[in-house]
Order: structure tokens, then sequence, then C-alpha cells
């Protein structure tokens, strides 16, 4: 019997790489089944639980697909200014969704409840060149971020500069609404009219109802909507 050497693909179990893709495949499936008892737990429809299954590998190896892009989403990141980055784990999720329905071109009409400094905002311009975006916030944060001081009111002022700032360079290709959700939604009655919409302001449910209801009112039919933090 000759002694073969082993090809560079080839690990045993104990092979540190092996080991390392074991354990995060152990915990993809750990979180694959917390989301699943929640998902249990908020009487979630049938269709969402086959989703959740059907995508694992798929959003398991989203991340490394996208890696080179997300990379270089990354270094123009650095030229924000962002005291939070509540949305960097969600790019890889979001390139999949602009290749699959192709929004990179065309006139694609944009609405985002909830922008806070503009992370999530200078993304969607930045990678759907040719889209028009809608951002409406109070810029007055969550009810977890209010404590009534001074303090908590010039925080705020300096959240909206810097959603300004950020923005600056795509001006032509936005348009700003401060105040609530609900404000928007009664002051620009329209239907039909967006591609795309993207959920992440107010979290309380009845807020979030209502975000969803009215915006669905907004979207065109086959238009795509977004949730954050659905989990
Ligand atoms: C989590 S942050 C948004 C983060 C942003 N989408 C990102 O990924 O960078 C939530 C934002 O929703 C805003 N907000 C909270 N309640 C709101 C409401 N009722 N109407 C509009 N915006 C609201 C807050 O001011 C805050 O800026």
């Amino acid at each position: 019997m000759t002694n073969r050497p082993r090809s560079e693909n080839t690990y045993s179990k104990g092979h540190p790489k092996k080991r390392n893709q074991l354990k995060s495949y152990y915990s993809a499936l750990k979180t694959l089944i917390s989301e699943a008892l929640y998902l249990s737990k908020t009487y979630a429809p049938v269709d969402v639980f086959y989703s959740l299954f059907s995508t694992f590998h798929q959003r398991r190896d989203l991340p490394r697909k996208y890696r080179t892009k997300s990379d270089a989403f990354e270094q123009t990141k650095l030229g924000l200014t962002l005291s939070n980055d509540w949305f960097s784990s969600n790019i890889p999720f979001w390139l999949f969704v602009i290749d699959k329905y192709g929004l990179q071109s065309g006139d694609v009409k944009v609405l985002e409840i909830g922008s806070w400094e503009g992370l999530s905002s200078y993304f969607i311009l930045y990678e759907m060149p040719s889209a028009h975006l809608t951002c409406v916030d109070t810029w007055e944060g969550a009810d977890e971020h209010k404590d009534g001081t001074a303090d908590s009111a010039t925080i705020f002022s300096q959240i909206e500069q810097n959603f300004d700032k950020n923005l600056s360079s795509f001006s032509y290709r936005l348009s700003k609404h401060k105040g609530t959700s609900l404000s928007f939604f009664t002051k620009s009655n329209i239907r039909n009219h967006y591609d795309f919409v993207y959920i992440d302001g107010s979290h309380h449910c009845d807020d979030v109802l209502l975000d969803a209801i009215k915006s669905f009112e907004m979207l065109k039919v086959g238009g795509i909507m977004v949730f954050d933090d659905y989990l």
C-alpha cells in the first residue's frame, strides 16, 4: 500500500479548518432552532416556517458569496460619520435581493421608515445607483433613547446632522420627511408607488403594524417589503 499525500481539500474531523466549519454549522443550526421556536411562539404562518427552513443553507452561504462586495462597502462606510451600526450584518442578504430582483438599474422608488444616521439609506443609494429614496424619521430616536434630559436633545440634533452630512452627495436622489411615519402616511396619500419599502422605525407592535399596512398600500404590486428585526 502506498502512502498517498493528503490532498489540500481533504480534512479529517480534527483538522482546525474542518473543526471551525463544524462549529459554524452548529451555531447556525442553533440560531435556526431558536428562530423556529420564536416563530411558533408568535403563531407565524406555515409559509414563514417553510421559508426559514428552505433557505437555511442559502442564508449560511450568502456572507461568503458576497464577501468581496460587502468588504468594498465596509471601506466606503469608513467615510461616513456614524455612532452606531445596526445595518452591516444585513449587507450580504440585501446584496442578494438587489441582484435577484435587478434593482441595480432602472427607476427604482424606495421608501425607508427609520433612517437614523443614514447608513442603510446610504447603502440603498450606493448599491441602487438609479434609485430615488424617501427617508422618514422623527430623528428623535425610540423610547429607549429618550430620557428627557437636555443632553438627549443635543444628541438627536447631532444624529440628524450626521444623516444630512452622510447623504449630502446623494441629495438629488433623496427626499426627507421629518416626522412620525403616521404623519408621513397622512400627508402623502399615494398608492401603488414604491418598488421597495424598508421598515426599520418604531419597534412597538402597533406602530409596526401601521407601518406595514400603510406602506403595503404604497407598494407596487410585485414590489418588495423588507422588515428589520422581524425575529
Ligand atoms: C434602528 S433606527 C434606524 C436605523 C437605520 N435604518 C440603519 O440601519 O442605519 C430606528 C429609527 O426609527 C426612528 N423612529 C422611531 N419611531 C419612529 C416613528 N414613529 N416614525 C418614524 N421614525 C421613527 C428613530 O428616530 C430611529 O432613527
